[in-house]
């Protein structure tokens, strides 16, 4: 194939030449045509050899296609030549570097590659960096790549023991709970993925693992309330009617703050404390593991939140006003469902005896307080005053998502 190459010639009449020898169109000669074409300038002139009998009715009917001029010159050997087109594709180069504002132009092209003009528009509405950015979102990412577990592989499913009824049932409804609030989690970041401009890919592959990782949570939450053949417990109207609000929330940074920071932060109390109190090795192990990811999520909703408030602090004041309108909402909402408060005392107390249930009572006190001194620091930590993070924390659902 060596003479199939181009070979520049003197500023007349054709920029370039090739040689096809007797590659047909099908076998792949449009390759080599495109790469010497792209060598040339708008309506330079490329001189086409070949031995393909068919070649010239091929040739001409590609040129068409692509928008190329061609003519056949008379004499021997046969001679081509293609004219780059005159109307070609205009190109445009996305930046390498992030900027403030995307181009909804861009469509789905990677940050940096020379993109087509006149592509499809796509309905991409958070275009700003503003609306989705975070700090730290290459080593966010880097760790949810290297924590990946997996239900099947990493659950010591075979070290189980057949707990008491009455500890089994309530490790069961906890599961439940769980369950229903890692729908919520998985559903809030997937709801906004395809609104993002891939321009910010690195946001949209941070909240794809933390989808992967939701769906994993409740896979194999389900997983440990069907251990034993007890199978699912009950879930309460006040649990659902609370994780709507959150599932239906249309701003991204708003339901960033009320999933990440308040629910998923309030969870990393209740993981710890199921960690600490769960009755056998396996819920022990899945709180642990659950805790690492949400860790994470807590980290990616806090850094987001971050690069928001730096630029516009009186951000600040819609969200306290989102929190407060959920409470509104949730006002019918007494407290945490009965199911669930019960299943943690019962668990925590290791039982339902009266002073297992005395113990189990005092420890899901103090899990709440530890749920709100915690809520309260993290608030503090995106500069909220000390009197603003105690009121919105009691403000924050009752039912901890
Ligand atoms: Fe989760
Ligand atoms: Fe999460």
């Amino acid at each position: 194939m060596s003479r199939a190459a181009v070979k520049p010639v003197p500023d007349s009449t054709p920029k370039g030449s090739l040689d096809l020898e007797d590659l047909s169109l099908s076998e792949g000669a449009p390759v080599l045509l495109r790469r010497a074409l792209s060598r040339l300038a708008q309506d330079d002139w490329l001189e086409v050899r070949g031995d393909s009998s068919i070649l010239e009715e091929n040739l001409r009917t590609w040129c068409r296609t692509q928008g190329l001029g061609y003519e056949r010159r008379a004499g021997a050997p046969v001679l081509h030549r293609i004219q780059k087109g005159s109307n070609p594709a205009v190109v445009v180069n996305s930046p390498n570097d992030i900027v403030e504002v995307a181009d909804p132009a861009w469509g789905l092209a990677p940050r940096g590659a020379s993109i087509e003009t006149g592509g499809p528009h796509f309905a991409f509405t958070l275009r700003r960096k503003r609306d989705v950015w975070a700090n730290e979102l290459h080593n966010l990412y880097k760790q949810a790549a290297a924590n990946q577990w997996s239900a099947a592989r990493d659950i010591p499913w075979n070290e189980l023991p057949r707990l008491p009824v009455d500890l089994e049932e309530a490790v069961c409804q906890i599961m439940t709970f769980l369950t229903e609030n890692e729908f919520a989690a998985l559903y809030v970041p997937a709801r906004f993925i395809p609104r993002i401009h891939p321009h910010y890919r690195e946001v949209v592959e941070v909240l794809a693992m933390q989808v992967a990782d939701e769906a994993r949570h409740a896979e194999a939450f389900t997983r440990r309330a069907q251990a034993m053949g007890f199978g699912l417990g009950r879930t309460a109207t006040t649990g659902q009617l609370s994780l709507q609000t959150l599932v239906e929330e249309p701003d991204f940074t708003t339901a960033v703050f009320l999933l990440c920071v308040m629910g998923e932060g309030t969870f990393l109390s209740l993981l710890r404390f199921l960690q600490e109190h769960a009755p056998d090795p396996v819920t022990s192990e899945l709180a642990r593991l659950a805790h690492r990811d949400e860790a994470r999520h807590v980290a990616f909703g806090t850094e987001h939140l971050r690069y928001v408030l730096q630029t516009e602090p009186e951000k600040r004041s819609s969200l306290a006003a989102a929190v407060e309108r959920r409470s509104q909402i949730l006002a019918s909402v007494s407290g945490l469902s009965p199911y669930v408060h019960d299943a943690l005392v019962v668990l925590a107390g290791g039982g339902v005896s009266i002073p297992q249930i005395r113990t189990g009572t005092r420890l899901v006190l103090e899990l709440h307080r530890e749920m709100h001194r915690s809520r309260q620091e993290r608030l503090q930590s995106l500069g909220f005053s000390g009197e603003q993070a105690s009121e919105l924390s009691n403000y924050h659902t009752k039912n901890f998502m």
